[in-house]
C-alpha cells in the first residue's frame, strides 16, 4: 500500500499531448536508433532488412507499445504500481522491469559520459592517430588491473556532470523537468541531426556507403536471425516492454488519445533509425574511400566501437571534420540523455510509489546511489566488463523475457486483453480492433518465446 504522502500527492501530468509525444519521441530516440540500427540493418540483409524490421514494427512494435500504454494509462502508475493493481502477484514484474531500468541507465550514463568528452575532443582530435588505442588504451585505461580514477578529468568530470543534470531535471518532476528537457533537446536534436545527415551525403564515398547499407540481401530472409535481429531492434528502439511507455502514459490525463500519439511516435522513430542509417553509412563510405579499402572491410560498425573508435578516424580525416564531430557527438549527447531522463523516471516513479517519496527526494536517492555504483563501475577494469555483460544480459534476454511475461499473463492467464483494448477505445480516436489482442496475444508471445529461447542457447553455448 502505498503510504500517506503518496496518496496525498496528486498524480503529476504533461501539460498537454505535444508534450507527452515530444517526451516519448526523445525516450525512443536513443542511441539504439543512431548506433545500433545502421550495423544491425546492414549485417542483416541491407535493403532486404526492411522487410523484416517493418513486420516486426506492424505485428510487434505498435502493438505492445500500445498495451504499454494501456496499462500505463488505465492503471495509473509506475510497472510495480501499474502492475499491482491488476493483481497483486504481477508487481514483481514491474519490479523486474525496473532492475532492467537500473542495468541500462547504468550503461547509458557511462556512454553519454564519452561522448560529452568526444565533443571536446572534437576540436583538437584528441584521440590522436590511433583513436582505437587511445580509446581503449589512454582514455579508459583499460588493462590496468583494480580500481582507478587516474584517467580524471577524462571521464570523470562528465560522468558527474551528466548525473547532476538528470538529478535536477527529474527532481524538477514531469512538467518542469521531464517535458521542458524535452521540449529543448528534441527540436536541438533534430537540427543537428539534419545538419549531420545532409552533411554526410556530401561526403566523398557517400554513395558507396549508401550503396553498402540498401543493396538487398534476400537470401537473408530465410534466416531465422535476421528476424530476430528485427524484432529485437524494434523492442529496444521504441522502449517497449522495460516499464518506460507504462510509466509516461501514466502521466497523461484520464481521458487522452492514446492510440494516436503513438502511431506518431512510432514513425518519428523509425524515421529517425532510416536517416541515421543514411547519416551513418554515407559517412563509413567516405572512410572507405579515403583509405582505399571496401566497406566490408571496415571494422566496428556497431556501438562504443563505431562511435568511439570509427568516428573519431573518420573525423580526423574529413574537411571540417572538427564541426562534424562536434555534431556527432552532440547528437549522441542528445539523444542519450533524453532516453536516460525516460528510464531513470520509471525507476524514480516506481520508488515514489511505493514509499511515498517526493519526485526531488527520489530523483536526489536514487539517481546519488546510481552515480555512486557507475564511478566505481567506470573506475575498474572489471567494472567495465561486468556493465557490458550484464547489458547484454538485460538487452538480449531481460527485455524480450518481460515482453513475453507481460503479454502472456496478461492476455491469458489474467485475460485482460478486451479490458485493455476497451480502454484505449474510449478515449483514443485510432481504434483498436482484434488484430491487436490477436498481435499481442497470439502473434507476439509466439515469436518472442522462439526469440528468447533461440537467444537463451546462444548466450550460453
Ligand atoms: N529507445 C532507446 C534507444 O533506442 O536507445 C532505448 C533506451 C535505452 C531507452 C536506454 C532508454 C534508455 F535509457
Amino acid at each position: 500500500t502505498p503510504s500517506a504522502g503518496a496518496r496525498r500527492r496528486p498524480r503529476e501530468q504533461f501539460s498537454g499531448q505535444t508534450a507527452f509525444i515530444l517526451a516519448a519521441v526523445g525516450s525512443a530516440i536513443g542511441l539504439g536508433n543512431i548506433w545500433r540500427f545502421p550495423g544491425v540493418a546492414y549485417e542483416n540483409g541491407g535493403g532486404a532488412f526492411m522487410v523484416p524490421y517493418l513486420i516486426a514494427l506492424l505485428t510487434a512494435g505498435i502493438p505492445i507499445l500500445f498495451l504499454d500504454y494501456a496499462v500505463g494509462h488505465r492503471f495509473r502508475g509506475a510497472p510495480p504500481q501499474a502492475f499491482r493493481r491488476i493483481s497483486r502477484g504481477l508487481e514483481s514484474l514491474g519490479w523486474f522491469q525496473i532492475g532492467i531500468c537500473i542495468v541500462i541507465a547504468l550503461y547509458y550514463t557511462a556512454v553519454i559520459a564519452w561522448a560529452v568528452s568526444y565533443f571536446f575532443f572534437s576540436f583538437n582530435f584528441a584521440w590522436g592517430d590511433d583513436p582505437t588505442g587511445f580509446f581503449v588504451g589512454e582514455y579508459l585505461q583499460v588493462g590496468e588491473p583494480g580500481f582507478s580514477l587516474d584517467f580524471v578529468p577524462g571521464v570523470l568530470i562528465p560522468l558527474v556532470a551528466v548525473w547532476v543534470v538528470t538529478i535536477v531535471i527529474l527532481g524538477a518532476g514531469v512538467a518542469k523537468g521531464i517535458e521542458r528537457a524535452n521540449v529543448v533537446f528534441i527540436p536541438l536534436l533534430v537540427v543537428t541531426f539534419t545538419v549531420l545527415v545532409v552533411r554526410a551525403l556530401f561526403l566523398d564515398g557517400a554513395a558507396d556507403g549508401l550503396n553498402a547499407l540498401f543493396t538487398p540481401d534476400w537470401s537473408a530472409l530465410t534466416d531465422a536471425n535476421v528476424w530476430i535481429a528485427a524484432y529485437g531492434q524494434i523492442f529496444f528502439s521504441l522502449s517497449i516492454a522495460f516499464g518506460i511507455m507504462i510509466t509516461y502514459s501514466s502521466f497523461r490525463p484520464r481521458r487522452s488519445n492514446m492510440t494516436g500519439p503513438g502511431l506518431v511516435v512510432a514513425f518519428a522513430n523509425s524515421s529517425f533509425e532510416i536517416l541515421a542509417g543514411i547519416g551513418v553509412f554515407a559517412t563509413l563510405g567516405f572512410l572507405a574511400f579515403n583509405e582505399g579499402v571496401a566497406i566490408d572491410q571496415l571494422e566496428n560498425l556497431t556501438g562504443v566501437g563505431l562511435s568511439f573508435m570509427t568516428f573519431p578516424a573518420v573525423i580526423s580525416e574529413m574537411p571540417g571534420g572538427q564541426l562534424f564531430g562536434a555534431l556527432f557527438f552532440g547528437t549522441l549527447v542528445l539523444a542519450g540523455l533524453t532516453s536516460l531522463l525516460s528510464i531513470l523516471q520509471v525507476v524514480s516513479s516506481g520508488f515514489q510509489e511505493k514509499f511515498g517519496w517526493s519526485p526531488r527526494a527520489s530523483a536526489v536517492g536514487i539517481g546519488s546511489v546510481s552515480a555512486v555504483i557507475s564511478i566505481v563501475l567506470l573506475g575498474s577494469t572489471t567494472g567495465l566488463i561486468y556493465l557490458d555483460t550484464t547489458d547484454n544480459w538485460a538487452n538480449n534476454i531481460g527485455i524480450v523475457g518481460s515482453a513475453v511475461l507481460m503479454t502472456v499473463l496478461l492476455m491469458w492467464v489474467l485475460r485482460r486483453g478486451k479490458e485493455l483494448q476497451y480502454h484505449l477505445n474510449t478515449v483514443s480516436t485510432f481504434q483498436l480492433g482484434s488484430w491487436w489482442r490477436f498481435c499481442v496475444g497470439i502473434l507476439a508471445p509466439v515469436l518472442l518465446t522462439y526469440m528468447l529461447a533461440s537467444r537463451i542457447v546462444t548466450l550460453i553455448s
